[in-house]
């Protein structure tokens, strides 16, 4: 292969590959989706079933954390999203269930041991419920109360990294 040839292959290679890895887990994605489908029909119960189910198929609790995070780094951009909140209610809305859900599949994943599991339970309690709020006032377009459910929601990434990550 002559080098302009090689360069071409190895910019076409990286391009692919990039682009293979710069999204989220496609598996840990659905059970996202699946979970936050259930807090949309308003089954709380099945919500939890189903994320108990998935969890059990998370190897590392950094595997789901991750996406939480930026898109550039396999994320669904919800931290950020959560920071700044679209414009669309009805994008806020999706957000606030998959933030929920997201919570819910942090929560029956083990708690890291050393520090026990009930503040890991209850800070994912307080995440799921600020994911909940956000999607109920995103429904009403009640501006307030999403700004409230957010900032909520922020507090509780911050308290829960600083207990355990
Ligand atoms: C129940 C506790 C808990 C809550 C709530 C929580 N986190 Fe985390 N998060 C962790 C822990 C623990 C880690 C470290 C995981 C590891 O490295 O094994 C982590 C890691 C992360 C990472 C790094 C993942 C990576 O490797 O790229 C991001 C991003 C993140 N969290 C975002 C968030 C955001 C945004 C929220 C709130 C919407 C949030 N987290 C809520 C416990 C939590």
């Amino acid at each position: 292969m002559n080098p302009t040839r090689l360069l071409l292959f190895v910019g076409i290679f990286a391009t692919v590959v990039g682009y293979s890895y710069a999204q989220p887990d496609p598996a840990i994605e659905k059970a996202v989706n699946d979970v936050a489908g259930e807090f949309k029909a308003g089954k709380d119960d099945a919500a939890r079933k189903k994320a108990i189910a998935a969890a059990k198929n998370i190897e590392e609790l950094d595997d789901l954390m991750r996406l939480f995070g930026p898109t550039k780094k396999n994320g669904l951009n919800i931290g950020a999203n959560l920071m700044n909140l679209p414009k669309n209610p009805k994008n806020v809305e999706d957000l606030g269930h998959k933030t929920a859900a997201m919570a819910e599949l942090a929560r029956a994943m083990t708690a890291p041991k050393k520090k026990g599991a009930q503040a890991w339970i209850a800070e994912a309690d307080n995440l799921r419920k600020a994911g909940l709020d956000l999607a109920k006032a995103a429904a009403k377009n009640d501006a307030k109360g999403m700004k409230a459910a957010a900032e909520k929601a922020n507090a509780t990434c911050v308290n829960c990294h600083s207990k355990f990550k």
